[in-house]
């Protein structure tokens, strides 16, 4: 198979981390990943919160309903930002580089998980953008589309069976 095919199939959302730290290395490496990614109209607006505070990342874990507690157990996150003021395609660029991120967590080994904050709840029921926002200091121009959390792994998850893909997803030519 090919590698980035095999990547893609083991890449699973990870919430359960052992409790060795990620290397700093490993943390390069993950942002690097992000900063490759492409970008539209070349305007790059996307920034990058790294939170490796054992403190910050439990305030974190309130961002959302139930859906954020992976952040208790994780060595660290990474906050994808993007400047409004620059672009007009800031969701998609944060989420590709959410995408990148995840990606290179998973080829170093790592476990990591995407957690929403746009269009979502935090525990105390405030948009959970603008939890982020407050907690880390984040110019209100930037949107907070998401948080990658990431930690080694506790078990091997389970690798995507690539026999069981639905091509009747895919059209020929026409719908
Ligand atoms: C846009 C988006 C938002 C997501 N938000 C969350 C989230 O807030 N919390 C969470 O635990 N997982 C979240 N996930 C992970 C999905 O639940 C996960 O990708 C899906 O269940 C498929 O599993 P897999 O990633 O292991 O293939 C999100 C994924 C995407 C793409």
């Amino acid at each position: 198979m090919n590698d980035l095919l095999e990547l893609m199939v083991n890449r699973r959302s990870v919430r359960k981390y052992s409790s060795e730290p990620v290397t700093e290395d490993q943390i390069k490496d993950i942002v690097t990943a992000a900063l490759l990614s492409p970008s539209g109209h070349s305007k790059y607006p996307c920034e990058f919160i790294v939170v490796r505070d054992r403190r910050m990342l439990d305030q974190m874990t309130h961002c959302r309903v139930g859906v954020a507690k992976m952040l208790n157990n994780a060595s660290c996150a990474i906050v994808v930002i993007a400047d409004r003021d620059k672009s007009d395609t800031v969701i998609e660029d944060s989420a590709i580089a959410m995408m990148n991120m995840h990606l290179m967590a998973t080829s170093l080994g790592l476990g990591s998980c995407w957690i929403q904050l746009r269009l979502r709840t935090s525990e105390d029921w405030k948009d959970s953008e603008i939890f982020i926002r407050e907690l880390l200091n984040i110019p209100e121009n930037y949107l907070c589309q998401a948080i990658l959390s990431i930690g080694n792994l506790e078990r091997m998850p389970k690798p995507h069976d690539i026999n069981s893909l639905d091509y009747r997803k895919i059209h020929d030519e026409k719908f």
